[in-house]
């Protein structure tokens, strides 16, 4: 049995897993990837401060962030396309979230349902949207979210208009996917995921199957994408949706200060500081950059979430020290899941957990709700 003991195993296993088109889809970043690269190298870059001889026999790994606890400060962030990495994968990884004790946020773009989620968690989880031009299709998003007993809405935001992932036209990415001469040999030496996958009855965008029968089917992801998500979105949208969503409000894709104090400004509940993995701006700064003046900006009025380039417990630990509440997910979530379905999302999490508390002691700290920049050496 191959001994799988980082974020980065559980990617070789996935890449072994899947077919190229869907872990390219997930391992890479948009234009020449220099917003994803500074991601992972802003991080690599903060040195730890090695501290010794302090008592670091009592740990405290739980947080309560959103009035929920979570085991660790590390969430599942939403990711589309979850359940082409693993057949009913949004279910899987939800599963495998709250048995952990940590947040799930389910995507629009999933391929499972907000209903198929539900029926597969006793605890609520949290939904994604993106802001539609047809109104009245958010509108119904929120009452299935609400009725699925969703405790938030996080609401995406660095999405008015897609940044081309340039190897999804190259590999021929299609939803739902298909198998073709170009691809057979692929999909031939990947016979697990094909026969679970191109064989599963879930294999399209399981939120919007009914709605995108009336849009002319989909020719490919940006295409769709193009054609229904609301470029012209504005800090007024916020307000609109404040008025039909009741819970908690998260706003994802903040990466600057101004930002930062109008999104308070606008009431939410917390925000994710995210440039969406590198997905989108590419030559925008690193998360990780950005996080301290956000942090600053925000002087406590509502939570801060981080995402980017997180891999790893010192990832999480270096985002905390920062003033982060906690991290979420992406990438590393997705190579799990493809790589061991349920079980590897869950390995994931124990190894960012144990990661994080030997990193934690080795730094002298005990608390991960009292990290402070201390345990970084000055720049
Ligand atoms: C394959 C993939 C799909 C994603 N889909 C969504 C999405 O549907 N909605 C969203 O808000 N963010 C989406 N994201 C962005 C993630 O929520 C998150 O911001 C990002 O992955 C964090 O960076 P990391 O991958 O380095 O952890 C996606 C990311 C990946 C890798």
């Amino acid at each position: 049995m191959t001994v799988l003991n980082s974020i980065e195993d559980l990617r070789q296993a996935a890449r072994r897993r899947v077919p190229r088109a869907i872990f390219d889809y997930a391992d890479r970043g948009s234009y020449d990837e220099v917003t994803f690269n500074r991601n992972l190298t802003d991080l690599a870059a903060l040195q730890l401060r090695q501290r010794v001889m302090v008592d670091v026999s009592q740990q405290q790994l739980t947080t309560t962030i959103l009035g929920e606890r979570w085991e660790i400060p590390v969430g599942i962030g939403p990711t589309g396309l979850t359940g082409l990495f693993h057949a009913n994968g949004e279910m899987l990884g939800a599963r495998a979230a709250q048995a952990f004790g940590v947040p799930f946020c389910l995507s629009t773009m999933s391929i499972c349902s907000i209903e198929d989620v539900r029926g597969a968690v006793q605890k609520p989880f949290w939904f994604q949207l993106y802001l539609m031009r047809d109104r009245s299709f958010n509108q119904e998003l929120l009452d299935r979210a609400l009725a699925a007993n969703c405790s938030a809405i996080m609401l995406t935001v660095d999405m008015p208009v897609q940044g081309l992932r340039r190897r999804d036209p190259k590999n021929g990415l299609s939803i739902p996917p298909k198998l073709t001469l170009k691809n057979l040999f692929e999909v031939a030496m990947r016979p697990t995921w094909a026969l679970k996958v191109l064989t599963g009855r879930r294999r399209t965008f399981g939120n919007l199957e009914a709605r995108m029968k009336g849009t002319g089917g989909l020719k490919t992801l940006s295409e769709w994408i193009a054609q229904q998500f609301d470029p012209s979105v504005t800090w007024k949208d916020l307000a609109w949706l404040r008025e039909r969503w009741p819970r908690k409000i998260i706003i994802k894709g903040i990466l600057d200060a101004e930002d930062a104090r109008l999104a308070c400004e606008h009431g939410v509940d917390a925000m994710v500081v995210s440039n969406h993995g590198g997905r989108q701006l590419d030559g925008a700064r690193s998360t990780i950059a950005a996080l301290p003046e956000v942090v600053d900006a925000v002087a406590g009025r509502c939570e801060v979430l981080f995402d980017g380039g997180v891999r790893s417990g010192q990832d999480v630990l270096r985002a905390l020290a920062l003033g982060a509440r906690g991290c979420l997910i992406g990438k590393a979530f997705l190579y799990a899941l493809a790589a061991r379905g349920e079980a590897g999302v869950t390995l994931a999490l124990d190894i960012i957990r144990k990661e994080l508390a030997v990193s934690l002691a080795l730094t002298g700290a005990n608390d991960v709700g009292k990290v402070t920049r201390d345990i970084l050496i000055p720049r």
